[in-house]
């Protein structure tokens, strides 16, 4: 297999307006910046990174004035190659040029009024395919190509000097690419400006998940301005005097350098006539050997004693009160609005969990910033046992769920539900989803699939669905979004809910169906049907369509004989259409069928 190697381009064209009258008779990258010509830096840089073959684009009024100053490259110890482009249609027109060039290897381009402190070999080196942008922070964002993003990795959107930037992050001048670039540059149009924006072609690039992005601290410059490039030949002139330089780097480290704060979990109960479950749960959760967390219980306008008990024994935890029974999903969003935690840890009040479950489901994702969730393994609460003093309190061996799966037909199961353990989910993975019984979200990740409703309210989970699969269509949403779910057994909680068997019959799921009260039937299905309807996508295999159709099918005949009253959910969810409609519209789709195909199981 031949190796890639990477390759350099330096756009040097333009006709650099905002440097007139100094760019009537010259070059912008001529123009001096303190000791030496712009484009000096750019080159720099690319050498300082590895690379050694690099073309150099200009205009042909100048391409000689470049050849003059930089020859064969000799001088540079690199290999210079030349190229025209005739007038100025933009980066992206620029960079086309440089197709032959690149020989089918990976190119890394430099905007040549663009000036860096830091070299890039490391990442030159590690850069297979996709894009890879380089972003900064700066005070005036509206310049430049504005970059939104979770984690330095994960990119929401690029616009081009946007009214209203959505960050302030900066997209620099140095960029990777692989060769798909060339045929995204020929699928773009001009922008307003006339020009083939180089954003353009990374929205392709993002559009595709494809497009990394990588934020660094050293000094960056775009010298276009009179001003930048002013604050350019001061910053070179302090490399040469390198006590100033010094001091400016103290400054900079101290301005620059992140704290090393561990991040803030915040645990959210939602309780409704909750009393047995209250000590054990609240105590479980009190006792988490992570620092870093709050606990907010909301209260569902609980009858019993839920209340009398959160003020004898937990005097500390602030309880919200909601003014009526507000179900899961909403009393949830609502606490998540009220606070502030980088985590949110959604536990159910009938859970108890090993102290240990926050801190080491952090420890996994902290550091992963493409997991939105995580969660452990959820084993079988015996409360009777629990409540008889027994000395496991309660604690048994089987599992209630180390994660959703999703099967073809769009049924959503809980993985190893009912199973005893015997160490056969001891591994870490990814999932589709976790259960909502005890989980860490990723602020960031549900903030990202957050719906605005009609009230200019925020939902995390959706409160059309009052209890019931709100979980799965969160995970859903989440995977569409391009956010991973981890299982991580080393998390271990106990969940008090009757477990069903793996291999259950027909008859034994019927009789199950009937002795659970109508109104979780009615929520659960009509939760499905919320969900499919925001998350299917007609796009999906034909396999898979089929799956669904035949399943839906099913359950439809399963209730025209045994629940005609489940029926009346089909006008609720007609009532509902719009809302729905502007939920599915107003999710991000990041990723494509594929990557949810994949976990779709027969
Ligand atoms: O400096 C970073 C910014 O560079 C990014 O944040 C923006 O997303 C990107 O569009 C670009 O914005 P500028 O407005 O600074 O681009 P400018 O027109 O100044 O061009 C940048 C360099 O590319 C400049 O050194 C000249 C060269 N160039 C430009 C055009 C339009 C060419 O070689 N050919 C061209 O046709």
């Amino acid at each position: 297999m031949r190796t890639q190697k990477m390759k350099g381009v330096i756009l040097a064209g333009g006709n650099g307006s905002r440097l007139f009258p100094s760019t009537k008779v010259t070059n912008k990258h001529l123009i001096p910046v303190f000791n030496k010509p712009m484009v000096l830096y750019p080159i720099e840089t690319l050498k300082n990174s590895g690379v050694r073959e690099i073309l150099i684009i200009t205009s042909s009024e100048n391409i000689g004035d470049f050849m003059k100053l930089l020859g064969s490259g000799a001088e540079h110890g690199v290999d210079f190659t030349y190229k025209i482009q005739d007038g100025s249609g933009g980066i992206a027109q620029a960079l086309g040029l440089a197709e032959d060039f690149s020989g089918g290897d990976n190119l890394a381009m430099i905007l040549g009024d663009n000036i860096f402190e830091d070299d890039f070999a490391e990442e030159l080196m590690r850069f297979k395919s996709g894009a890879q942008i380089f972003v900064k922070q700066v005070d005036d964002p509206g310049r430049f190509g504005v970059v939104e993003i979770d984690d330095a990795s994960i990119v929401r959107s690029i616009e081009e000097k946007p009214a209203a930037p959505k960050s302030d992050l900066a997209q620099t001048g140095l960029f990777l690419y692989d060769n798909q670039v060339f045929s995204f540059i020929r699928e773009i149009g001009p922008s307003e400006r006339g020009e083939l924006e180089i954003t353009d072609v990374n929205n392709i690039y993002l559009r595709k998940s494809q497009l990394r992005a990588r934020e660094f601290f050293g000094m960056w410059i775009d010298a276009g301005t009179h001003d930048s490039l002013l604050e350019a030949s001061i910053l070179a002139q302090e490399a040469f005097n390198p006590e100033q330089l010094k001091l400016r780097r103290t400054k900079r480290s101290l301005r620059e350098q992140p704290k090393e704060v561990t991040p803030k979990i915040t645990i959210g109960v939602v309780t409704h006539n909750s009393e047995k479950y209250v000590v054990p749960c609240i105590e479980s959760l009190l006792v988490q050997n992570y620092e870093n967390k709050e606990i907010v219980i909301l209260d569902n306008q609980s009858s019993d004693d839920t209340l009398q008990i959160l003020e004898k024994k937990f005097p500390e935890i602030p309880v919200i009160r909601a003014d009526s029974n507000l179900g899961f999903a909403r009393g949830h969003n609502q606490i998540l609005r009220e606070t502030d935690g980088d985590f949110y840890a959604c536990v159910n009040i009938d859970a108890i969990l090993e102290p240990n479950f926050l801190s080491a489901l952090a420890k996994e994702i902290e550091r992963k910033p493409i997991f939105g969730s995580a969660s452990g393994k959820l084993k079988h609460w015996d409360y009777p046992s629990y409540l008889s003093g027994s000395t496991s309190k309660g604690k048994t061996n089987f599992i209630d769920t180390v994660g959703i799966r999703i099967l073809k037909s769009h049924r959503f199961e809980d993985i190893g539900q009912g199973e005893v353990d015997f160490g056969q989910f001891d591994e870490a993975r990814e999932v589709f989803g976790v259960s909502g019984a005890a989980v860490l979200y990723r602020r960031k990740a549900l903030e990202d699939v957050n719906f605005k409703n009609e009230h200019g309210e925020r939902e995390f989970f959706d409160e059309s669905m009052f209890m019931y699969k709100e979980d799965v269509d969160l995970a859903y949403r989440l995977q569409w979004a391009g956010w991973k779910a981890m299982y991580a057994p080393v998390a271990v909680a106990y969940h008090d809910r009757t477990v069903g068997g793996k291999h259950r019959s027909a008859l034994d799921l019927v009789r199950n169906r009937l002795k659970k009260s109508k109104n979780v039937n009615q929520n659960s299905y009509m939760n499905h049907r919320i969900l499919l309807q925001k998350n299917f996508s007609n796009a999906f295999s034909t396999d898979i369509r089929s799956a669904t159709a035949w399943y839906n099918l099913k359950v439809f005949l399963y209730i025209l004989i045994f629940e005609t009253e489940l029926l009346g959910v089909w006008w609720k969810i007609f009532r509902m259409r719009k809302r729905i409609r502007a939920w599915r519209s107003a999710m991000p789709r990041r990723v494509s069928k594929t990557e949810i195909e994949k976990f779709m199981e027969s």
